[in-house]
C-alpha cells in the first residue's frame, strides 16, 4: 500500500477547520515528544513506522532512552550563568550548538520538501547537516538549496565506482567530510517495515543514483520492504577496514566513521586514518540487543585518548541528553528522529523549531550545572555511579 504524499497539509487544515483556531495555538509543541506525537497523527502509518521503528524487538531502541534517563546530572549552585555559550567546533568547523543532523534516508517520506528543508534549517541554526547516500534529494540539489556546512554519508556499494563517484560529486559540491557508515553490512530487520510492505510513493526515490549509476527497478517481495530490497542489492557486505584507506586514496575530505560501538573498532578506525568517529547503534535499527551508546561512550573515549574527535548519536531527545553525552566525552551529538519529527510536522520551520528547542534546553541544563561554555562541561557534570533511589 502506497499512501499519498502531502498528508501534512491536510492535517493542519483539518485542525484549523475543526477548531477555527490557528494550528500552533491548539497544539502545544513544547518538546521533541510533542513533535513525535503530532508526526504520528500526520504521517501515514508505514512512513511513521519506518522512521520510528527499530530492529527486531526494539530492545536497543528503548535502551537508548532508558540509559539516558538513568544517568544523573549534578546541579551546581551560585555560578554566574548570566551568559551560557553552547557553540563549539567539530573538525575545525565552528558550529552554533553541539548538535549535528544525522544522515536520514528518504526524507520526502516525512515531508514533500525533504532534505532541502532540512539543509536550510541546519544552515539557519548554524550547524552541520549530513546527507544520506539514500537521500530523496541529490547531492547537488541539497548543495544548491543551502550554503551551510554539510557532510556526505557514504554506504560503500558492491560496485565501488558508484561510491567513488558520489564522494567525488560531494567534494565538488563543497561537502566538508565523508561520513562512512560501518554498521550496515546488512540492513537490520525492521519488522514494522516488513508488515507494512514499505514502498515509496510515486515521485520519491533515491536521487543520488544518476547517469550511468541509475538504479534498476526493484521488486518488493513478500516479507520485504523497498529499503531492505535496495540495501541488499546495493551495499557491499564484504567490506573490511581497508575501505578507509581506499577512500583516502581518492578524496582529501576528512573521514568520519559512523557506527562504532567497541573500543577496539575505535582504535582500528584511528589506525586507518579516521578524523572522527561516531559512537552509534544506528538509533536501534541495526543489531537489536546492542547496548545504549551512552553506556559504551566512556570506554571508547578512553581508548581514543584524544587522538580524534568522538561524536555520539542514538536516543537524543532532550538538552539534558546532549549535556550527558558531552560530560562523558563526546565532542558533539547527532540527532536523527528528533529533527525528522520537526520536518514531518512543519517542514523547514519544524526542523528549525526542534533545533532551537534543543538549544534552549541545553543552555538551561548547562546553567543549572554551572557550565558557562561547552569547554566547561566535564565528567563531574554527571554522577559517576548509580546511587540508590
Ligand atoms: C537513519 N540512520 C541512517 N544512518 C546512516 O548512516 N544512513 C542512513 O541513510 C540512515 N537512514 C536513517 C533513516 C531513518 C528513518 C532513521 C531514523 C535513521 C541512522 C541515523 O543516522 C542515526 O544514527 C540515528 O537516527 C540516531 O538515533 P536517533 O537520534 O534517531 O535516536
Ligand atoms: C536506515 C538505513 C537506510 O536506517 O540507514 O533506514
Amino acid at each position: 500500500m502506497v499512501p499519498p504524499l502531502g498528508t501534512e497539509l491536510s492535517y493542519q487544515n483539518d485542525m484549523a477547520a475543526r477548531t477555527g483556531r490557528c494550528y500552533d495555538a491548539c497544539v502545544p509543541l513544547l518538546n521533541v515528544f510533542d513533535y513525535e506525537e503530532l508526526a504520528r497523527q500526520k504521517l501515514s502509518p508505514p512512513f511513521f513506522d519506518y522512521i520510528a521503528g527499530g530492529a527486531d524487538d526494539e530492545i536497543t531502541l528503548h535502551r537508548n532512552r532508558e540509559s539516558f534517563k538513568r544517568l544523573e546530572l549534578r546541579p551546581r549552585a551560585l555560578v554566574d550563568v548570566s551568559k551560557v555559550d553552547v557553540s563549539t567546533h567539530v573538525l575545525g568547523q565552528g558550529i552554533e550548538m553541539p548538535v549535528l543532523l544525522a544522515p536520514v534516508a528518504v526524507q520526502r517520506l516525512a515531508h514533500s520538501e525533504g532534505e532541502l528543508a532540512t539543509a536550510r534549517a541546519a544552515a539557519q541554526a548554524g550547524t552541520i547537516m549530513t546527507l544520506s547516500t539514500m537521500a530523496s534529494a541529490s547531492i547537488e540539489e541539497v548543495a544548491s538549496a543551502s550554503g551551510g556546512p554539510k557532510w556526505f554519508q557514504l554506504y560503500v556499494h558492491r560496485d565501488r565506482n558508484v561510491s567513488r563517484s558520489m564522494v567525488q560529486r560531494a567534494e565538488a559540491a563543497g561537502y566538508r567530510a565523508v561520513c562512512l557508515t560501518v554498521d550496515v553490512p546488512r540492513l537490520g530487520r525492521r519488522e514494522r517495515d516488513f508488515r507494512n510492505r514499505l514502498e515509496y510513493p510515486p515521485g520519491v526515490a533515491h536521487r543520488n543514483y544518476i547517469g550511468e549509476f541509475q538504479l534498476p527497478p526493484l521488486e518488493v517481495g513478500a516479507g520485504d520492504s523497498e529499503l531492505s530490497a535496495s540495501a541488499d542489492v546495493l551495499i557491499d557486505p564484504s567490506l573490511t577496514w581497508d575501505v578507509i584507506d581506499w577512500l583516502g586514496s581518492f578524496t582529501s575530505l576528512p573521514i568520519v566513521v559512523k557506527g562504532i560501538m567497541a573500543a577496539e573498532d575505535a582504535r582500528l578506525a584511528l589506525d586507518h586514518g579516521a578524523s572522527a568517529i561516531v559512537v552509534s547503534n544506528h538509533g536501534g535499527r541495526q543489531l537489536d540487543g546492542a547496548p545504549a551508546t551512552i553506556s559504551v561512550l566512556p570506554d571508547i573515549v578512553a581508548a581514543v585518548d584524544g587522538r580524534c574527535e568522538v561524536l555520539l548519536d542514538s536516543g537524543i531527545r532532550r538538552g539534558t541528553d546532549i549535556l550527558k553525552a558531552l560530560a562523558l566525552g563526546a565532542r558533539a551529538v547527532l540527532i536523527g528522529r528528533a529533527y525528522i519529527w520537526g520536518l514531518a510536522v512543519a517542514g523547514e520551520d519544524g526542523v528549525t523549531q526542534v533545533l532551537s528547542m534543543l538549544r534552549n534546553e541545553l543552555e538551561l541544563a548547562m546553567a543549572l550545572c554551572g557550565c558557562r561554555s561547552v569547554a566547561e562541561v566535564g565528567p563531574e557534570v554527571v554522577y559517576s555511579q548509580a546511587r540508590p533511589d
